[in-house]
């Protein structure tokens, strides 16, 4: 017969009293039995939960024969409290085994270092374009910016290059298929080529910030651009992507010594202020005269002394081609709505990979753009 059932004060008498010993005799078993605070709180509830087996015999109190009550729930609570003080020793058994075995296990190092987040930094590239900047933002020029991808009409039309000249050849680029009208293109017409469509490309120097920056301001200007540029060229010092800064100075009375003495402080910031530097004739469509500057070499410094018969980079001559040079030639001035008898003005492009592989000794340009982190932890 279930207690449940028990309608004789008596009989239920005897099963409250059975239980109670069932109960003091099962939790002491049950709670040194639990591995852990979880599992014996789980037994507890067992027993003392509001659904516990002593939780449901003491609502029965009631219901016991009024000369037991009493006794009965006496000796109830005393189990009760037998109970919820087994819990709280057994909790802090657990807890002090526990901190024990932590103490005797597997030290925790604390001066161990910790795992360090990686800290980013600028590309090479980046930082040499940066530099050059500052260096020539501290001669008074003037910093701009113009986009990647450009009318043929300012890469090649408006700087003097005839249509299908050789010069283009060596400048041989990527071309973008435009609709012509569309809004990038600059407008309808603007660069049309026999298609009717916009002549679009990457372009291949910097050199088209100077028709864009001439366009829009007057004279006197002094202005650098730096970025990326782009060639049909790849192999171990050309990178079919790379980097240019271009920089020119339009006034009246600009002299090629002004060039000179521009261009020579700039490297010598840039490597040292006993580098040799020398001018040498050379064509590009958009100046007269026109000319390429040469650096002592960086890499074997023969200039210093060094052996540089074997050197690689500069093949023994103790020469590097650097930049690009010369005086703006007048169809550009032309081109750009400037008077030709009253202006005159020097540009020059420079080669920013080149600078960055010299400064740091790289052999392979594409270094420069295989973002190897193992090669860029090294900037
Ligand atoms: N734009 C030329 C080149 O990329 C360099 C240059 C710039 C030459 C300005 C003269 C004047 O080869």
């Amino acid at each position: 017969m279930d207690a449940k059932d028990a309608e004789d004060p008596d009989a239920l008498a005897e099963f409250f009293e059975r239980a109670l010993d069932r109960i003091a005799g099962g939790y002491p078993r049950a709670f040194a039995e639990a591995a852990d605070e979880h599992a014996l709180r789980a037994e507890n509830a067992r027993f003392a939960g509001p659904s516990g087996e002593l939780t449901r015999w003491m609502k029965r109190m009631p219901e016991l024969p009024a000369e037991r009550r009493r006794e009965l729930g006496k000796r109830a609570n005393e189990l009760k409290q037998r109970l919820q003080q087994a819990l709280s020793e057994r909790i802090e058994g657990l807890q002090r085994a526990a901190r024990e075995a932590e103490l005797s296990g597997p030290h925790l190092d604390v001066s161990l270092p910790g795992r360090g987040q990686p800290i980013g930094r600028l590309h090479p590239l980046s930082q040499t374009r940066n530099e050059l900047l500052r260096v020539f933002s501290a001669m008074g020029f003037d910093v701009a910016d113009g986009p990647e991808v450009e009318l043929h009409e300012y890469n090649f039309d408006r700087l003097g290059f005839p249509p299908d000249h050789p010069a283009t050849d060596m400048q041989d680029t990527f071309f973008v298929d435009v609709a012509a009208g569309d809004a990038n293109a600059g407008g309808a017409g603007v660069g049309a080529g026999d298609d009717g469509r916009a002549s679009v490309l990457l372009r291949t120097h910097t050199s088209t910030v100077q028709i864009r920056e001439m366009l829009r301001r007057k004279p006197p200007l002094a202005v650098v651009s730096a970025g990326a540029t782009f060639r049909r060229d790849d192999d171990a010092t050309h990178s079919p992507m790379f980097m240019q800064l271009e920089g020119f100075m339009v006034d009246e009375g600009v002299s090629f010594s002004q060039l000179k003495g521009v261009l020579t402080a700039f490297l010598r910031r840039i490597f040292g202020s006993d580098l040799p530097v020398r001018f040498r004739p050379s064509y590009f469509p958009f100046v007269e005269p026109g000319g390429e500057v040469d650096m002592g070499c960086t890499i074997c410094r023969s200039y210093q002394g060094h052996d540089g018969s074997s050197c690689r980079v500069c093949k023994g001559s103790g020469w590097i081609e650097i930049l690009g040079c010369g005086m703006v030639h007048p169809v550009v001035f032309e081109a750009v709505g400037y008077d030709p008898e009253r202006y005159t003005g020097f540009a020059f492009g420079v080669g920013v990979d080149r600078i960055t592989m010299l400064r740091h000794g790289i052999s392979h340009v594409g270094l420069l753009y295989g973002n190897d982190p193992r090669f860029l932890e090294q900037f």
